[in-house]
């Protein structure tokens, strides 16, 4: 018998991917809370056949060229995979494993909360509780817009973004849609959603929400003169990627009341800092990147991930590789 693979996990993940991982390979497990650092990272894949990484793990030619030419796979533990540069992994003929699909609906229910959530003021309301302000029912008291019968615009129209409009579907609003590819009438019609160019759906939406990859064309896709198009009561969910808005211009568009909130669960920088301005506005409700932290979710994309690196390190093709293309090579 062959030595097992030497595979190098980046984090502590659900046993139900992390067990199995171990009892086939001869794994390293980062059990820190906190990512490797990258001197770390780039000294533990060397030698590896395989590297489970997560969102915070940047995968590059230095990280590739560290591991070496026998690194058979790169398996991310995510649906999005803007940390690793695939096209470099592509090159080097390395499959690159995502966890696509049974987030979905995990991510579209914490859009959902938050968008409620800003709407509806709820972290204002128990902060004002706790702070020992309650002292009388207020005709004019945390006022916000009603979700039903609004308008929803929701930018990125891939499964997420459709895992959205289902919800909003029950909350009777329109709801417009913007992505690159306008999809057919099977997918949009019994959604009731209509395709609207991008700068005509931030102007006519009372909530936006954003489900784009983060790519060189989505990074500060909203920018000031976007914010500036919006409603000044809109509010704006982003449960995509922290660069996919503009911080700066976002801060001046809350703070000077061009819009009316956010809810971030991503954010740019990520952590935020908790001096950052964004954090101590109450227009803007921040979460840190748990949109698919559920222990079902988690749990499956685990099994996902490992079920990528042990294909990958075993030769064998990627139940979900996002750059197909390395298994058309001669
Ligand atoms: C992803 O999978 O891309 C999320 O951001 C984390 O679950």
């Amino acid at each position: 018998m062959g030595e097992r693979p030497r595979v190098f996990v980046a984090r502590v993940l659900p046993a139900a991917g992390l067990d199995q991982v171990v009892a086939a390979t001869e794994a390293r497990v980062w059990d820190d809370e906190l990512p490797p650092p990258r001197d770390e990272l780039l000294r533990a894949v060397e030698g590896c056949d395989g590297i489970l990484t997560l969102l915070t793990d940047r995968v590059d030619a230095e990280l590739l060229d560290r591991a070496g030419p026998q690194l058979k796979v790169v398996s991310n533990y995510a649906v999005g995979f803007d940390n690793v540069d695939v096209d470099e992994c592509t090159r080097r003929g390395i499959p690159v494993g995502n966890t696509p699909g049974v987030l979905t609906e995990t991510t579209a229910d914490l859009a959902w909360a938050l968008l409620m959530a800003a709407a509806r003021r709820i972290v204002e309301g128990a902060d004002y509780v706790r702070a020992g302000r309650w002292k009388t029912w207020g005709p004019m008291l945390l006022l916000g817009p009603d979700v039903h019968g609004a308008t929803l615009g929701i930018v990125g129209f891939g499964r997420i973004g459709q895992a959205v409009a289902r919800r909003a579907q029950g909350f009777g609003m329109t709801i417009l849609y913007h992505d690159p590819v306008r999809l057919p009438d099977e997918v949009t019609q019994p959604l009731g959603a209509e395709y609207a160019e991008l700068d005509d759906l931030l102007a006519r939406c009372d909530f936006v929400s954003l489900h784009v990859n983060l790519t060189d064309e989505t990074r500060g896709l909203v920018d000031a003169p976007r914010l500036a198009r919006m409603k000044p009561t809109a509010v704006l969910v982003n449960t995509a990627r922290g660069p996919v808005v503009d911080p700066v211009a976002l801060h001046a568009a809350l703070r000077d009341g061009v819009i009316g909130a956010a809810a971030l669960d991503v954010t740019d920088p990520e952590p935020i800092p908790v001096d950052d301005p964004l954090v101590s506005l109450p227009n803007c409700l921040i979460v840190p990147h748990i949109a698919s932290a559920t222990p079902a979710t988690r749990g499956k994309m685990a099994e996902m991930a490992a079920a990528n690196l042990l294909a990958g390190v075993r030769g064998e093709r990627l139940p979900n590789p996002v750059n197909p293309e390395v298994y058309e090579r001669p």
